[in-house]
């Protein structure tokens, strides 16, 4: 790691390019201070060194509840507050998924009839009803994100703070969440057998907007299912979802957001996540800082992070709700959302050879929730593998941006022409691309130890957000040229949703 102009940029030996910044916002002035920063073998290293930790020893990593800060790492103009969870005066137990009952089905929120949005309102109505106190209430519900997301637990055994994102307790921790989430939602209909959330189906031209039952500008009798001026209101129902969201994106004609969203899933799901660490992100264990060395898998990253931004309302403080860790549990969609990425989790798994982690600190990793009976409980990571154990499965829907295979579109050979601009180290990257060679690494290319290969970098940014693409042997790529290619590397949105902590983090994964 290096810095440059106080802006460290990384690229890693893993393809990770991580820019950190201590502004809310990046200004005109920000970009001209973003300096290029070259490890030679970017490209060409290939190897992924996915262990992040500097501990040997294997050790479960839990937070500790009876170490619990004040909201951490929060952005300015937001006042500092108590999002612990309530303390429990009993020792939890274990609580393992057994399954046997009737599988629940979670269906795409698009297709949600008036009596699903009546019943989902009513549950809805019923946990906001909830003394605030009770951690089955709404507000409790939503300071669980707030709790593991911002630093707020110290980890049992460790003075380091317990974080589970960018991390491979991404997906369990989630799915554990929404779990609890829905049991309470159904203990409060008296549906226990039945009910189950609706998920967001945002990979699909159907799903691809706010779904009706969440937006305040179809959903007029169900408020309680939205959440007004927390949200972008240009992006309301019916706009089109942009799941790269970015500088250029609401300015797309909606057949080329589907393309680029397609193009997205296929990237997130297929291309970039053949390897576990790619996909699920970085080993955390006992004693590691969430806060650096470690890095989120492919959806966290797209998808994801890049829904949050788009949803929540950019002039709020912290891009609230949805824009912001600590607050995006307050908008109900977030929980609708969580289930869409955790089916993603089942679609990855049903490609082959695609299992989740088998390390002890992976499965034993665990995590506090209070359950649909108000009783706090202890979970493990491993345990959030199998679904139907947890009772529930997806509806099966169609998944076109399978078939998004992106094309080799140039041949050009790898050598910088009389017309590239070279990307120079130390100086800003500006609008027009940018160019440089970078040697392979011969113990990775040991049949042609002489390629070299041809990176662009092209930028596009504003006053709030900017975008860096990064092409492969394309020397023709600019801002305009889209992602459907082979040789589409990676792309860098920067949105409000990439902070975590009291540093912005970017990360690009193109394993
Ligand atoms: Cu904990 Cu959608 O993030």
């Amino acid at each position: 790691m290096a810095e440059a102009g106080g802006q460290p940029l990384l690229l890693g030996k893993r393809k990770l390019l991580i820019i950190r910044q201590e502004q809310d916002f990046l200004s005109p002035l920000l970009f001209s201070r973003i300096a290029l920063l070259l490890f030679s073998g970017m490209i060409a290293g290939g190897g992924c060194s996915s262990s992040s930790s500097s501990s040997s020893f294997s050790a479960v990593v839990a937070p500790n509840m009876s170490s619990c800060h004040l909201l951490q790492h929060f952005p300015s103009g937001q006042e500092p507050y108590d999002c612990c969870a309530p303390p429990a005066d009993y020792e939890p137990r274990l609580f393992r998924p057994v399954g046997g009952s009737p599988l629940r089905v979670r269906r795409p929120a698009h297709a949600a009839d008036d009596a699903y949005a009546a019943k989902l309102a009513r549950a809805y109505t019923l946990m906001k009803a909830l003394p605030p106190e009770d951690p089955r209430s709404f507000s409790q519900q939503a300071n669980i994100h707030c709790a593991y997301c911002n630093n707020v637990y110290r980890q049992m055994n460790s003075t380091q703070p317990f974080q589970v994102h960018n991390t491979w307790l991404f997906f369990p921790f989630h799915r554990w969440y929404i779990y609890f989430h829905e049991r309470i939602l159904a203990r409060l209909l008296g549906d226990d057998l039945d009910f189950a959330l609706p998920f967001w189906n945002y990979d699909h031209p159907d799903g691809a907007s706010i779904p009706w039952l969440f937006s305040i500008s179809s959903s007029a009798a169900h408020p309680v299912l939205s959440v007004g001026a927390l949200r972008d209101s240009t992006h309301e129902f019916p706009a089109t979802v942009a799941l790269d969201f970015g500088v250029d994106t609401d300015l797309r004609p909606r057949p080329v957001q589907l393309q680029e969203n397609d193009n997205t899933m296929y990237r997130a799901l297929v291309r970039d996540a053949r390897e576990r660490a790619a996909f699920f992100g970085w080993p955390f264990r006992r004693g590691d800082s969430p806060m650096e060395g470690f890095g989120f898998g492919t959806v966290e990253w797209q998808p994801h992070n890049t829904i949050h931004s788009w949803v929540g309302n950019k002039s709020a403080i912290g891009w609230k709700h949805m824009g912001a860790l600590f607050a995006s549990g307050l908008d109900p969609v977030f929980y609708s959302h969580h289930a869409e990425i955790d089916r993603f989790w089942e679609l990855w798994k049903a490609l082959p050879d695609h299992e989740d982690f088998d390390e002890e600190d992976y499965k034993n990793a665990e995590f506090l929730f209070y359950n649909e009976d108000g009783e706090l409980v202890r979970v493990r990571a491993g345990d959030a593998s199998n679904t139907t154990l947890l009772g529930y499965v997806y509806e099966e829907v169609e998944t076109p941006w399978m078939g998004a295979v992106p094309e080799k579109r140039s041949f050009a050979p790898a050598t910088l022409g009389a017309d590239d601009t070279v990307c120079v180290v130390g100086e800003s990257i500006e609008s027009t691309p940018c160019s440089f060679i970078v040697e392979r690494d011969p113990e990775v290319s040991k049949a042609s130890p002489s390629l070299h290969d041809h990176l662009v970098l092209t930028m596009l940014y504003n006053d709030t957000m900017m975008r860096l693409d990064v092409y492969l042997n394309f020397p023709s790529a600019n801002a305009t040229t889209n992602s459907e290619c082979k040789e589409f590397v990676t792309r860098i949105s920067y949105t409000h949703f990439t902070f975590v902590g009291d540093d912005a983090q970017l990360v690009g994964n193109n394993t």
